[in-house]
């Protein structure tokens, strides 16, 4: 996040069949939202996941599907707030969560119970885990229940998935979690200009609760969701239920709640020239665009999706200043704008396989009027490409974008584990 004020839309979105579909096995519908968000969106908006996961499990996520960096992570149902790519933990927040919570009892009467215990890593502080069969849901929910209240506890069940039974204090849940941070932006005087919740199944439900936001059921969500969706009574213009899976739901409900831009630059064939573009935009958005388009282009090429042609070719060329330069991560210099030529052998080589480029933490910095330093990490799924990218570019009024390439820096991206190793999906 390069904003200092409030953010302009705010995304939070849980991750599992709502942001991730584990069916999509090119994750097709994920790069579709990620090239919206850093096209349009990273630099002036905040993106938040809200997962039931706990940190391990949800970089275990991150190490085989392309999501991006969030603004902010939520993990462990809502028990855990981590605060952007150093993940600095929330502890204000923790605190609260102590409040009436007494882990011990919650894990003897369960265990008298006989319930199945998640695997160890899932459980945490606050938050205990089990795997409970649907059949028996209700009944096990309402022994709990009894059995706490006997006991003088108050802590929140919630069944998510038609399986995972999730115990926590009271006062904590994803819905919870983002009231707190709602007020905190608002004592800031950060309140966000839009806030779009995103979710599939029953941990999801106290999301669409919360004060001024509008919601998305993404169109596979668990009927637990929908059985909430249908006896929640009051106005529920705010909620929209997507038609399509995932984070495809998500860009259905940008459309349907009008959250400009809402077309991702995935799904339209990208400007080849300055003639093709629609309305010149300048700084940081033109910037972004250009990286996300550019990134998409040589995918396109390398996957044999756009055609063999000049004005392709031309695109990708027209953008690199004939004496720019670029430093490659093992030290060599060389010039990109000569060497872009051999490019047209590989034309088609990604064909047929699992291939994609997507770019994630996209900065931009202004450095006179018609020049600007970007960063961002570039991606690259299948081969072994997972760059920091540090551009120098500067305004150039024969291009889509209205820019040119001076200088590239790359350097390996390490100790990061991220969605571009030959093992991913
Ligand atoms: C994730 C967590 C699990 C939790 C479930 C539902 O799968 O790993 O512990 O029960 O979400 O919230
Ligand atoms: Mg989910």
């Amino acid at each position: 996040m390069e904003f200092n004020g409030a953010p302009r839309l705010m995304i939070v979105s849980d991750l599992d069949n709502t942001m991730v579909d584990h069916q999509d096995h090119e994750n097709k519908s994920l790069l579709r939202f990620d090239a919206l968000w850093e096209a349009e969106y990273n630099h002036d908006s905040l993106l938040v996941f809200s997962t039931g996961r706990s940190p391990h499990l949800y970089f275990e996520l991150r190490s085989h599907v392309p999501l991006l960096t969030p603004g902010i992570a939520i993990m462990s149902v809502g028990t855990e707030i981590k605060y952007g790519e150093s993940m600095v933990p929330d502890h204000g927040w923790e605190q609260e969560l102590n409040e009436g919570w007494d882990r011990d009892a919650i894990v003897e009467e369960a265990t008298k119970l006989n319930l199945k215990f998640q695997v160890e890593s899932e459980q945490r502080p606050h938050k205990v885990s089990f795997y409970v069969e649907k059949k028996s849901a209700q009944e096990v929910l309402a022994t709990l229940n009894e059995r706490f209240k006997a006991r003088g506890l108050n802590p929140k069940l919630i069944y998510s998935g038609g399986v995972d039974l999730d115990i926590l204090p009271q006062g904590a849940g994803k819905g919870q979690a983002l009231a707190y941070l709602m007020r905190k932006f608002k004592a800031e005087g950060r309140t966000p200009g839009h806030t779009l919740v995103c979710g599939d199944s029953g941990n999801d439900a106290e999301l669409f609760a919360v004060a001024d936001v509008s919601g998305v059921i993404v169109g596979n969500a668990q009927e637990e969701l929908l059985q909430w969706h249908a006896e929640h009574a009051g106005d529920k213009s705010h909620i929209f239920l997507a038609t399509e899976r995932c984070a495809s739901g998500i860009l259905e409900a940008m459309k349907h709640f009008d959250l400009q831009p809402y077309v991702s630059p995935r799904d339209h064939p990208v400007a080849l020239s300055v003639n093709d573009k629609q309305a010149p935009k300048i700084g940081a958005v033109a910037a972004a665009h250009e990286v996300v388009e550019y990134l998409l282009l040589i995918e396109q090429w390398l996957r044999g999706d756009v055609p063999n042609s000049h004005q392709v070719h031309n695109r990708l060329k027209s953008v690199l200043a004939p004496d720019s330069s670029l430093v490659h991560a093992y030290g060599i210099i060389s010039n990109p704008y000569k060497e872009i030529d051999s490019f047209h052998s590989l034309y088609g080589s990604q064909n047929g396989k699992t291939f994609a480029i997507w770019a994630d933490r996209i900065r931009t910095m202004e450095i006179s009027d018609d020049s600007w330093v970007v960063r961002f990490d570039k991606w690259q799924r299948t081969g072994l490409t997972f760059f920091f990218l540090c551009l120098f570019i500067q305004a150039y009024a024969d291009t889509p974008n209205g820019l040119q390439w001076k200088l590239i820096h790359e350097t390996w991206l390490s100790g990061y584990s991220g969605a571009g190793s030959n093992s991913s999906a």
